[in-house]
């Protein structure tokens, strides 16, 4: 079973930092999923909230402050909010990126950055914002895209197929016996996300899911390891 560190090692240590990265490769994690978005004068960075109230020691949008402001900013435990460069870097050989795209415009800057450090190939993006994942591919046709929904729609196997991305990335409770049958017969991964309780990851281990994501990689390492399927 592929484990996916959520927002980092979002339960373990401050979202979206490094430190968090660093947590989830020490823990034997597959994937580690991060969100991505831009500052007020283009740096990529990691962020979930559309300020920095929540996750630092600032305040603010983050779309108007200057990187060199935000980086003046604690973001848990000293650390400070990445650039997509750092993580990119640090997880190099050792763990997959799952990048979510956040906010609409990201697409160019980040096929940009990955092509830059050669890393198109060895991430997965995934987005709400289903025109951004279309956008990267129109930009790197290779690129490998998953699509997020919020709320499930009727035909959600059919809508990724029209979306021409490899997987669909569902909310735990979402997913459904025959959502996997079907995802599978057309070729496509079902993702997890934020499945945080034991039982609930073992429900996706006997559904069959492709992978798990959550804020506790080390539940469900062990969860998956008692289940055989690691
Ligand atoms: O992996 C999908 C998940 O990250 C989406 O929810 O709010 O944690 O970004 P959120
Ligand atoms: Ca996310």
């Amino acid at each position: 079973m592929i484990v996916t560190s959520h927002r980092g090692a979002g339960f373990l240590e401050p979202e979206n930092t490094l430190r968090a990265i660093r947590r989830a490769i020490d823990l034997g994690a597959d994937q580690v999923e991060i969100d991505v978005q831009l500052t007020r004068d283009g740096h990529l960075v990691l962020m979930h909230d559309e300020t920095v109230d929540r996750t630092t020691n600032g305040k603010g949008k983050l779309s108007e402050l200057l990187f060199a402001d935000l980086r003046q900013l604690d973001a848990g435990q000293g650390e400070r909010v990445p650039t997509l460069e750092e993580v990119l870097d640090l997880t190099h050989g050792k763990i997959t990126p799952q990048i979510e795209l956040k906010s609409p415009g990201l697409a160019p800057a980040v096929i940009a950055t990955l092509d830059a450090l050669a890393c198109t190939d060895r991430v997965i993006l995934t987005s709400f914002l289903h025109s951004e994942l279309a956008e990267a591919r129109q930009l790197y046709p290779s690129i490998a895209t998953g699509a997020l929904w919020g709320r499930l729609p009727n035909d959600v196997v059919g809508q990724a197929k029209q979306l021409g991305v490899q997987a669909l990335h569902l909310w735990h409770q979402f997913i459904t016996p025959q959502i996997i049958a079907d995802a599978h017969a057309h070729g496509l991964l079902v993702r997890a996300w934020n499945a945080n309780k034991e039982e609930e990851m073992q429900r996706l281990i006997d559904l069959g899911v492709d992978a798990i994501g959550s804020d506790r990689p080390d539940v469900l390492s062990e969860v998956c390891r008692r289940a055989g399927v690691r």
